[in-house]
């Protein structure tokens, strides 16, 4: 078996009370183990009602899926099968836990397969352990992945969740009240930086290499579109500006210079993305009266876009740290410990592809209030 390139540690344990009033548990001290495996990540966690998040490991599949430029769906779901077990393991005898009080997992939207590799090993546990088991909705725990942090949001907010998949500008009153204020009617941002970083030839994914080489560049050197900034409501593009960065490209090759513009390329590409997500969500907390933002997903580790979101808007900003912006269990877990009210007993595997943010409800104990 390949060893498994895995990022394991015990996190500092922190107590509940450094975490505000944001956060309310249904159920007395819990561990509450997160599986995270909707796409190419295998992701374990241990959090604590008590103490925070007290283990989590991660193993990333990158590599395996890097010679086929993308995701191949049944790649992920072997991998995912092969290294969650020992994930598991690992993250309990870290956390110095037995069996814990409840399992979360990733439930969807994310490859069907990938999913259902979780759920089952979730459900498995759950039925072996006598625990119950709680799906979680991927991008809910995006959202919520800055509550694992020393001073978590308080409701409302404005999340602006953007990830490989989703680009996303969402008011959230409370847990489970997402109201969509707009989102991408073609690529998403991650998907754009993706494909801008294959076209200049830094391979998969390319995002944190474009995001890097970028530094290097000028980023007014290109005139890049700012897609849907005049346009009314919230809605996002990034198609068009792709499509710009491959003319651009195409006629950097006929000149052969594109080895002196890729930097620049880079740069201009970037600036255009960030400065469109940082003028609609301002623009949207604005017109919300919103005093918080909330960054979230895969780009929310752009340094570009953290710095320049911070410095436009007014009132505060709050990130994940930089390894839970992108998928991970900590997130999972964090989220099955505020939805335990949904928990239910090891029966039923649930696993959607497309999975709308807005249908889900608060936790069943709220609504019971
Ligand atoms: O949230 P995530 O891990 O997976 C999905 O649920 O999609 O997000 C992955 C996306 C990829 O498109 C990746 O290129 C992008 O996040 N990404 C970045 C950076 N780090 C990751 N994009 C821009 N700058 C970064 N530093
Ligand atoms: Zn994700």
């Amino acid at each position: 078996m390949r060893p498994l390139r895995s990022r394991i540690g015990v996190i500092n344990a922190r107590k509940l009370a450094s975490v505000g009033t944001a956060l309310r548990y249904d159920a007395a001290l819990m561990n509450i183990l997160g599986i995270e495996t909707s796409c190419d990540e295998t992701g374990v966690a241990l959090y604590n009602t008590d103490r925070g998040l007290i283990a989590e490991a991660l193993h990333s599949q990158v590599d395996l899926h890097a010679v086929y430029g993308g995701v191949v769906p049944e790649i992920a779901s072997r991998d995912h099968i092969r290294c969650l077990l020992p994930l598991v393991r690992q993250v309990l005898n870290d956390a110095k836990v037995a069996r814990p009080d409840a399992i979360a997992y990733t439930a969807g939207p994310g490859l069907v397969g990938a999913l259902m590799v979780g759920g089952g090993m979730a459900n498995g546990l759950g039925a072996a352990w006598d625990c119950p088991v709680i799906p979680v909705h991927h991008m809910e725990g995006h959202l919520l992945a800055t509550m694992l942090e020393e001073d978590p949001p308080a409701f409302p907010f404005l999340a602006l969740l953007v990830s490989g998949g989703h680009t996303m500008l969402i008011k959230v009153r409370g847990l489970g009240d997402y109201e969509i204020m707009g989102t991408t009617l073609d690529d998403a941002v991650g998907e754009a930086f993706d494909k801008s970083a294959k076209l200049l030839g830094l391979g998969y994914p390319g995002g944190p290499a474009l995001a890097a080489l970028a530094e290097q560049g000028d980023e007014t050197a290109y005139q890049f579109p700012r897609p849907m900034l005049k346009r009314k409501g919230h809605d996002f593009s990034f198609s068009g500006l792709k499509t710009a960065v491959m003319l651009e490209v195409r006629k950097a090759e006929k000149a052969e210079n594109l080895d002196e513009n890729r930097a620049n390329l880079a740069a201009s590409f970037q600036r255009a993305a960030i400065d469109t997500l940082v003028i609609k969500a301002v623009k949207a907390a604005e017109q919300e009266d919103l005093e918080r933002i909330v960054v979230a997903g895969g780009v929310g580790a752009n340094r570009l876009l953290r710095s320049e979101i911070s410095r436009r808007f007014a009132g505060t900003v709050h990130y994940p740290r930089m390894q839970f912006c992108t998928d991970n269990g900590a997130m999972i877990a964090i989220a099955g410990a505020l939805r335990v009210a949904d928990a239910a007993s090891a029966t039923e595997i649930k696993a959607q592809a497309r999975w709308p943010l807005d249908t889900l409800c608060p936790p069943q104990s709220a609504q019971r209030a």
